[in-house]
């Protein structure tokens, strides 16, 4: 059986680094996971009126149902004024309610954060980090993934050229996957 995980890219730029970076990653996980880009742009921005009313809007009910799909999400994301995007935030406030269905609850993640210059996205990546140690989500904590000079990395076609920087990726992903495997098991 397939093992799905979301993923999710806190940019909505056409040229986004930070969905370049989702992509080369998701072809390094093994063939029995099937991984999928969650798009997150159409969510309207959240208001507890619409859930307390009982009447949330279509797309964020179409969203929660979909992250039904999923067993383990992955983070791409670069920061905005050393924080977590709010187009991505957003999408984890949508997801966290109602707080007895939360779409993150209990399920293993990973955050991969990066930066076109050298601060590699440190502050977003722990911020995200804080919302998910209150979804109680097992997050990969070694290695740790900052890419720094992202666009250096990046080929025309939007590969990762550099073999060192593939390597790692791999062995961040190899962690996530034992992380979900070691999960499921229990
Ligand atoms: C940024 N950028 C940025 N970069 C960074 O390393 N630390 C930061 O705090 C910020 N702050 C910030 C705020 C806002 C509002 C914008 C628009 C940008 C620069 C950011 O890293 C750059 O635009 C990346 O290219 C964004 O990622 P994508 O779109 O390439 O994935």
């Amino acid at each position: 059986k397939m093992t799905k995980v979301a993923v999710f890219a806190g940019s909505l730029r056409k040229e986004s680094f930070t969905r370049k970076v989702a992509k080369n990653v998701m072809d390094l996980f093994p063939d029995n996971f099937e991984t999928e880009i969650i798009p997150i742009g159409d969510l309207p921005l959240y208001n507890q009126d619409f859930d307390d009313e009982g009447n949330p809007p279509e797309v964020w009910t179409t969203f929660r149902e979909k992250m039904k799909e999923f067993e383990a999400v992955l983070f791409v994301t670069p920061e905005y004024n050393r924080s977590v995007p709010g187009v991505l935030k957003n999408a984890i406030d949508i997801g966290s309610r109602p707080k007895e269905d939360s779409v993150w609850n209990d399920k293993p993640a990973a955050i991969i954060s990066n930066s076109p210059k050298n601060l590699s996205g440190f502050g977003a990546n722990h911020h995200l980090r804080q919302s998910l140690v209150f979804f109680n989500m097992p997050v990969v904590q070694q290695p740790e993934a900052y890419l720094a000079n992202v666009a250096t990395l990046l080929d025309e076609y939007g590969k990762i050229n550099n073999e060192d920087t593939v390597q790692f990726l791999q062995s961040f992903v190899d962690a996530f996957v034992n992380l979900i495997t070691t999960f499921k098991a229990n």
